[in-house]
């Protein structure tokens, strides 16, 4: 089964906790977060306050993507908050290897968030620190963006790479509807980040059930 993991950054955020029982109810595997610093990205959201007080209150595991400068420095925020999942961007770091082996060292799945323009081949080096690698599929920085189609040849490219040598997760990140879902499934991503396309239509169970059985 596909892994569907909903963005919280099109969720309703006066009523955040109802949104997050309402995704659980209908079924997300996990509860993606956006973070973003107004640096690395145009875009102000979440900090570790409050994804310390949204894992109060939700069992689903924490998927948190941090779009942030130097976020080596503040990753311990993050740990602490109770994320599942952490995943930097390779160009938010210096030294992404010690960084990624960091984030595993404290029992966190370590990401690496790959920018559209962003080579895929850097993996090759990260295999013994990778849990998972975040394909976006749109520039980061907001939701509701067009899917850019080019991404499925980088799909197809770490599923290669990652063929008999990793269990590295394959997730896709930005502009994901129903049929281009379908095509990053069949290029080899296990997990699809989606917020607009879920949270647009009123049956939350329905949208996350069609895309986790492609
Ligand atoms: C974009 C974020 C995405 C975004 C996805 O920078 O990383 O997670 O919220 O939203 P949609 O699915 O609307 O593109
Ligand atoms: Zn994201």
């Amino acid at each position: 089964m596909v892994l569907v993991s909903p963005s919280l950054l099109s969720a309703d955020f006066l009523c955040l906790e109802k949104e997050i029982k309402d995704l659980e109810a209908a079924g997300a595997d996990l509860l993606h977060i956006d973070v973003m610093d107004g640096h690395f990205v145009p875009n102000l959201t979440f900090g570790p306050v409050i994804i310390k007080t949204i894992k109060k209150i939700t069992k689903l595991p924490l998927d948190v993507h941090l779009m942030i400068t130097n976020a080596e420095h503040c990753l311990d925020d993050y740990i602490h908050s109770g994320a599942a999942y952490l995943t930097i961007h390779q160009e938010s770091v210096t030294h992404i290897h010690r960084t990624l082996a960091y984030i595993k060292s404290k029992n966190v799945k370590a990401g690496l968030a790959l920018n559209p323009s962003t080579d895929h081949n850097v993996v090759n080096y990260l295999l013994d620190v990778l849990d998972l690698v975040l394909v976006m599929s749109v520039n980061p920085g907001f939701s509701g963006q067009t899917f850019l189609p080019t991404m499925l040849n980088k799909i197809s490219a770490l599923k290669n790479t990652f063929n008999n040598k990793s269990n590295c997760l394959i997730a896709v990140d930005g502009g994901l509807n129903l049929q281009n879902a379908q095509k990053c499934v069949t290029a080899g991503a296990h997990m699809l980040v989606c917020g607009s396309h879920i949270f647009s239509n009123p049956n939350y169970q329905s949208v996350i059930k069609s895309l986790q059985s492609l």
